[in-house]
């Protein structure tokens, strides 16, 4: 009943369609994109459904997910394309959609009481916006994400390049992690105290895209870019891609300088991703294990590659490997604003008062909170009321819909984020309608000064970001931990 890709509107009918002040044609954030862009016109059925997992003996799993499968279609545009999306909840309660990581107007961003009133069960919405950076982006519901997402509900998005880079294969590879029970059921227990106050709902069985992989086939010689996204709640991947050689080209859709994984490891926080350009090195009819290592001790092969016996060629191609730009605007750090943010929570609290004290002391510039004694009563107050993370001493109240900003950012300047995790845990943290460089880590700059939309960041690390305000509205920040989010961990900048 509903067609993935239904026709493209003809130009004729869509300049008829603004000509009589349509409503979804509304002024786009677009700053690189001509009038003439092409419209793709897709459709999402959020519903319920059942979905094979787990390898046999299990049977199907009662899952939630878009048009049928998990994950959801692979949206696939091309840069300057303008995308509608007509959403249908089928769901038994409210959801809507966000589109992880893509610059998209404020009414478009998808998040629940911020942007848009939550699409109710059996409402339908429609999403516009145009394509303005190509690269590797995801989408999945911001209403209750912790349980939405951990059901299912999630799908990849990809925006190719003008000129996409030459490949033999291009590849997504989107990463789940489920907890099972034994008999195959997803557990029940979304949300739960321990989850949110620890590290998150890791489950027991992970999967790409949407299945326990057995094996990646592959042949001498190719050459594959592999998009990675992370669409765990809360699992943490650092794959090793044993005996090749991976090459980072993007991280979370943006180019980045083409290198090598630190330590060959490719680590990717909840809802990142990284474009890898990986040269098939092996021999005709051998195999290779992908092992995640990021829980020591708990090491997994996550999918074998297995050769073919016939090669592709017998050496790797020596195509180019740089990406072109998209067109972000450049952060000036001379004319920049700096804003203090510390994440305090979690398990291990008596640290975290003592790190307050030093990170938000007398010398905590920015003016969002400096008043350390009075925080503390405060987040005492909100711990006693449930809360489990804090973002300068105040953790979000989801369910009373308070969206009500912490700091207005000067809109088109320079703005720095100082952050610092005073927390025992690892934190993804995600900024809305924009990207950001990560210029810093505990004081040392970054070799490639990476563009991300997510940076995760590690217990008691410190990360500067800097960017350009320059998309106009309210903007979620929060950690990408679903668990952590829904204990708190989230907070709305404005940009006016
Ligand atoms: Cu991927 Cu605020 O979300
Ligand atoms: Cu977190």
């Amino acid at each position: 009943m509903f067609n993935l890709f239904a026709p493209m509107l003809t130009r004729r009918a869509l300049l008829a369609s603004s000509a009589t002040g349509a409503t979804s044609l509304m002024v786009p954030f677009s700053p690189a994109v001509s009038a003439a862009a092409t419209i793709r016109h897709i459709s999402l059925r959020a519903a319920p459904g059942r979905m094979r997992l787990a390898p046999r003996p299990f049977g199907e799993t009662a899952a939630w997910h878009y048009n049928g499968t998990v994950p959801g279609p692979e949206i696939r545009l091309r840069h300057g394309d303008r995308l509608r999306v007509a959403v249908e909840n089928a769901l038994a309660e409210a959801t809507t959609i966000h589109w992880h990581g893509v610059r998209v107007p404020h009414a478009m961003d998808g998040v629940p009481h911020l942007t848009q009133k939550p699409i109710g069960a059996g409402e339908r919405f429609v999403y516009e916006f145009d394509a303005i950076d190509a690269g590797t982006y995801w989408y999945h519901p911001h209403q209750r994400s912790f349980e939405q997402v951990g059901r299912g509900l999630y799908g990849p998005l990809i925006i190719e390049e003008p000129e996409p880079l030459r490949v033999d294969r291009d590849v997504t590879w989107m990463l789940g992690d489920w907890r099972l029970t034994k008999a195959g059921e997803l557990r029940e227990d979304f949300g739960n105290g321990h989850d949110i106050h620890h590290n998150g709902r890791v489950g027991n069985t992970v999967t790409i895209n949407g299945r326990v992989p057995d094996g990646f086939a592959v042949r001498q010689g190719e050459r594959i870019r592999l998009r990675l996204i992370n669409a765990a709640n809360a699992r943490i991947f650092s794959l090793d891609f044993a005996g090749h050689e991976p090459i980072v080209i993007a991280l979370d859709g943006q180019p980045v300088t083409p290198h090598a994984p630190d330590k060959g490891l490719v680590v990717l926080g909840p809802a990142m991703r990284v474009d890898l350009i990986i040269d098939m090195t092996g021999k005709g009819g051998s195999r290779a294990s992908v092992t995640d290592r990021f829980y020591e001790g708990l090491e997994y092969k996550l999918v074998d590659i297995v050769y073919d016996a016939t090669p592709l060629r017998e050496r790797p191609p020596d195509w180019p490997l740089a990406l072109p730009a998209n067109p972000l605007p450049e952060p000036d750090l001379k004319t920049s604003s700096r804003h203090q943010v510390v994440f305090t929570g979690g398990m291990m609290g008596e640290m975290v008062a003592q790190d307050m004290g030093e990170s938000m002391g007398p010398d905590a510039p920015g003016g969002m909170m400096t008043d350390t004694n009075s925080m503390m009563s405060g987040m005492m107050r909100m711990m006693n009321s449930g809360a489990a993370w804090f973002i300068n001493g105040v953790a979000a109240d989801e369910a009373s819909h308070d969206m009500r900003p912490a700091l207005t950012l000067a809109k088109d300047k320079t703005h720095v984020f100082a952050m610092t995790n005073a927390t025992a845990w690892y934190h993804p943290i995600h900024l809305h309608g924009h990207s950001f460089r990560v210029i810093s880590r505990n004081g040392q700059p970054t070799r490639h000064r990476e563009w991300q939309d997510t940076v995760l960041i590690s217990p008691r690390e410190k990360v500067e970001i800097a960017f350009v305000a320059d998309n106009p509205g309210d903007w979620m920040f929060h950690c990408h931990v679903l668990e952590h989010q829904a204990g708190g961990m989230m907070a709305v900048f404005r940009v006016a």
